[in-house]
């Protein structure tokens, strides 16, 4: 018989361990698709933009490259939302490295990572999808969920200490995203005629960056068993690392999904909804998901840009006119309006519609 409920009761499984048994995943992973379709885990390969982030850095050069360059990205983010960056300047060792101490973290024994789990009313930390009804499907991954900027709020105690370079190694790679993205941002307020500093000044000066780890393990039914769910990210813009050998990523495109190709050097970037808000829509936050793979792991970093928390945000004057009028209001804090709206199977971006 069961004793009486004790904390460690609460203690949840991760998929890692679920996923060692190789049997089918527990009913509440288990995703119907629509109309009860199966998930398709080669859909074709989608031709995604790829920009040359050298090109784009300098605003007072305006030589003829970087006008085709803008222009390149500009419609990247008008049609798909999302392109590979090329050029970024981080080299290709770091990337590996920082997948390296990504992948002997997930390697540490159970005990060993559940030091930094994630508290069950935190984000960050160590753990799985939060569980707020018993309907819910559950995404087939583990995640390490860490803020990292501003850098005074760091929870540095869920800052793994094991594998022993990964706290620097973490630190020196978003130092290096928050500047790959402030040049992108000031891009794409140029691509579209407008002051370079407009996006970044509506991000403010103690704009947010967090850090998610991915671990998706290998699945025995990646036909009924989604990696992460459909949904569009919350963020400004976000950053991907992807693994160098494993896919997984789909784009939704024109209603159907395609796949997301893997460059090993290249930084997958996307729109999020607050910049599709701030573009007054031109640029587009794309769906996205995450299939499984049903012999290998794949690991992944993604790192979200996010304007500060209670900044009030919304459409940029200069992209309001006659022909394109305002399409959203102007909101804030929305990271809360986005969680709560996705847990309601709501898409988060229409909380903001006019
Ligand atoms: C995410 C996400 C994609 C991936 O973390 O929001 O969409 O390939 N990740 O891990
Ligand atoms: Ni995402």
């Amino acid at each position: 018989m069961a004793g009486s409920p004790t904390k460690q009761d609460l203690t949840w499984k991760s998929v890692q361990e679920l996923a060692i048994n190789g049997d089918k995943p527990p009913a509440r992973y288990i995703f119907c698709d629509g109309d009860g379709e199966q998930i398709d885990g080669f859909p074709p390969l989608f031709p995604v933009p790829v920009i040359d982030v050298s090109l784009i850095t300098s605003s007072t050069s305006q030589s003829s490259k970087e006008d085709e360059e803008l222009e390149k990205l500009q419609s990247a983010l008008s049609s798909c939302g999302c392109f590979q960056a090329v050029g970024h300047g981080i080299s290709s060792s770091f990337l590996d490295k920082v997948r390296e101490v990504s992948k002997l973290f997930f390697e540490l024994p159970t005990e060993e990572k559940q030091k930094y789990s994630r508290a069950v009313d935190e984000l960050e930390g160590y753990g799985t999808d939060q569980v707020l009804s018993e309907r819910q499907i559950l995404d087939w991954s583990d995640r390490m969920f860490l803020g990292v900027h501003p850098e005074d709020q760091r929870k540095l105690k869920l800052w793994p200490e094991n594998p022993g370079a990964f706290r620097e190694v973490l630190h020196e790679f978003t130092a290096k995203i928050k500047f790959i993205s402030e040049i992108l941002l000031k891009a794409m307020a140029r691509s579209l005629k407008l002051e370079e500093n407009c996006f970044l000044n509506q991000f403010g000066e103690q704009s947010t960056m967090i850090a998610r780890f991915n671990y998706y393990p290998h699945c025995a039914r990646p036909d009924l068993v989604l990696g992460v769910k459909p949904h569009a990210d919350g963020s400004g813009i976000t950053i991907l690392l992807q693994d160098r050998e494993v896919e997984g990523l789909q784009l939704l495109q024109n209603d159907r999904w395609v796949r997301v190709p893997i460059i090993p050097d290249a930084l997958f970037v996307n729109v999020g909804d607050q910049v599709q808000i701030m573009s007054n829509g031109i640029f587009k936050s794309p769906v996205h998901r995450v299939v499984t793979n049903s012999e290998k792991e794949r690991i992944t970093l993604a790192v979200f840009y996010m304007p500060q928390k209670e900044k009030e945000i919304g459409p940029e004057d200069g992209l309001i006119d006659e022909k394109r009028p305002r399409l959203f209001k102007k909101v804030k804090n929305y990271a809360d309006i986005y969680f709560q709206y996705y847990q309601a199977g709501k898409r988060p971006i229409d909380a903001a519609k006019i």
